[in-house]
């Protein structure tokens, strides 16, 4: 998912149950649904996997064996929180931490620990799209670091930014490789809006997947549990609930691919036979081939190189890397640069009139 458009998604649909035709999330989902499935390759984008079913899966994902993002994630979160507090805090500057999708806030507590232990003078700011996740967020806070100041907001990212007075710094964190959900133009226009509401010398934290021994990242997203698959097909159940569809999720399956060529995880799902779906709600069918498949995420892997890229072309420069004994997950700190000024022709200068003949 983006995670953003993911979350724009998905804030837009946690109440949509079907019963509501005229509600713009359907609306939404139903133009994604005509667009995407009337395409030659049919594609459908991962913003939608996460019903409350799916963000339930996704749950189960992360526990997985096979699923090492996050654990490795939170093992470097956790065992370079002190280093990490100091990128974030490094002189007396108050700061505000502001993290997109902080969900139930598990992980960023340790961070805040570091902080507190540095501190350091810090506001966290976590933005999520669920009211619940934030919830639980503050009641983890309360339990594990009564005091610290939390300040949650709820809903879509760019829209509810919170302003950062003059003196402070501000420090954004996304994390979870999120980033990975988009293309490469994709991630580009996301981190310039990022770099837009950061002022310079402000910093953007990210965590990222990087490229590793393909049979590992392939079995991320094909664990033997079935659990991935599940989440990918459970796409079909949602479109059946909230479009009215008749998709035999059983004649469907999961596919997941990785290519070292490209360093993305493309997951499909592909049709066991050559059938017909109709939508209700949208007064059409959709026809599949036997082995026809629906494109319905890309998860990006990336490597140093890249990572220079995207923070060059986005108006950062990379600070430091945080990342784990094996190579397989960094954490990496991205400082805002003076906006470039783009080059100005020189002034012309106004022709001289002819003198008379
Ligand atoms: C939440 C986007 C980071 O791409 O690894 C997990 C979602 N999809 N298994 C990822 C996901 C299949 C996940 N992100």
């Amino acid at each position: 998912m983006s995670r953003v458009r993911d979350r724009e998604a998905s804030s837009a649909s946690t109440r949509a149950t079907g019963d509501n035709p005229g509600e713009p999330c359907d609306r939404a989902l139903a133009q994604a649904v005509v667009e995407g499935l009337g395409a030659p390759q049919k594609t459908l984008s991962s913003a939608w996997f996460y019903d409350d079913e799916g963000s339930r899966l996704f749950q189960e994902i992360m526990a997985l064996d096979a699923y090492y993002l996050t654990r490795t994630e939170h093992g470097i979160l956790r065992s370079r929180g002190d280093e990490l507090a100091r990128r974030i805090a490094p002189d007396a500057r108050p700061v505000d931490l502001v993290e997109l999708g902080s969900g139930d806030g598990e992980k960023t507590l340790s961070i805040c620990e570091a902080l507190a232990r540095r501190g350091a003078d810090c506001v966290f700011k976590p933005m999520d799209i669920s009211p619940h996740a934030l919830d639980e967020l503050s009641r983890r806070f309360a339990e594990h670091l009564p005091g610290f100041p939390v300040q949650p907001l709820c809903g879509d990212y760019f829209l509810n930014w919170p302003v950062t007075l003059p003196g402070r710094r501000q420090v954004a964190m996304f994390l979870g490789s999120n980033l990975g959900n988009q293309t490469h133009d994709g991630a580009i226009s996301l981190l310039r809006r990022m770099r837009e509401h950061l002022r310079p010398g402000d910093a953007l934290v990210l965590g990222l997947d990087l490229e590793k021994d393909p049979h590992v990242i392939r079995a991320a997203y094909d664990d033997p549990e079935g659990v991935t698959a599940r989440f990918n097909l459970n796409l079909l159940v949602r479109l059946n609930r909230e479009l009215g569809m008749d998709f035999d999720v059983g004649q469907f399956s999961h596919y997941a691919t990785y290519s070292p060529l490209d360093g993305a995880a493309r997951s499909f799902i592909v049709s066991r036979r050559r059938q017909i779906v109709h939508s209700r709600r949208l007064a059409c069918d959709f026809a599949f081939e036997a082995g026809e498949t629906i494109y319905t995420e890309q998860s990006q892997k990336y490597n140093r190189g890249l990572i220079d890229t995207m923070a060059r072309e986005s108006g950062f420069e990379v600070q430091c890397h945080f990342t784990d004994e094996r190579g397989w997950y960094t954490v990496v700190v991205w400082q805002a640069v003076e906006a470039t000024v783009p080059p100005t022709m020189p002034p012309r200068r106004p022709r001289a009139p002819r003198p008379p003949s």
